[in-house]
């Protein structure tokens, strides 16, 4: 088995017929990496929805990914517009998606709920006019005796 993994997926807003393969090829990196089912699933989760969100709200943007014996890592960063309150933004139902947004299922203020139900660390900067970088971490150690070398 492989015991670390590091790479980035570019991302381009609006580009709603590319969205979601960076969260699902990093899905398959996990899977064959032999990372547990629950872990996989839990990072599939949290890297759908922060990929949604730069490409429905941002310019452009990258997803990096960090997999080691102790820990996927996942950051997102992004070229604007920036979140001006991230307290508000992190409320179950809070969103700001226009209509057209709304119709493709997406806008329903639960995105970042679900990032932070499904991770064990979760760290969000922003800077208005510049860009969001969000961060995630989902511990493997003490879960899975094979990975935790
Ligand atoms: N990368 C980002 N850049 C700018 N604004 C963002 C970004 N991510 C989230 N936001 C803001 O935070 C709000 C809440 O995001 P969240 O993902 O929780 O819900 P949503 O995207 O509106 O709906 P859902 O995720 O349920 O489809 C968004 O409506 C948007 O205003
Ligand atoms: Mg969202």
């Amino acid at each position: 088995m492989t015991k670390s993994s590091d790479g980035v997926f570019f991302l381009t807003g609006k580009d709603f017929t590319n969205a979601g393969s960076a969260s699902s090829n990093l899905k398959g990196i996990l899977d064959d990496m032999g990372i547990p089912a629950d872990i996989v699933r839990r990072a599939a989760i949290a890297a759908f929805e922060a990929e949604m969100n730069a490409i429905i709200y941002a310019v452009a943007g990258m997803m990096r990914y960090s997999i080691t014996p102790e820990a996927v890592t996942v950051t997102l960063q992004d070229m604007g517009p920036g979140i001006p309150d991230i307290d508000l933004a992190m409320k179950e139902g809070y969103s700001t998606a226009p209509d057209y947004i709304r119709e493709m299922g997406f806008g329903s203020g639960m995105g970042l709920p679900n990032i932070k139900k499904n991770t064990d660390k979760l760290t969000i900067n922003s800077v208005v006019g510049e860009g969001t970088t969000l961060e995630f971490v989902i511990y493997l150690q003490g879960l899975s005796p094979e990975t935790s070398g």
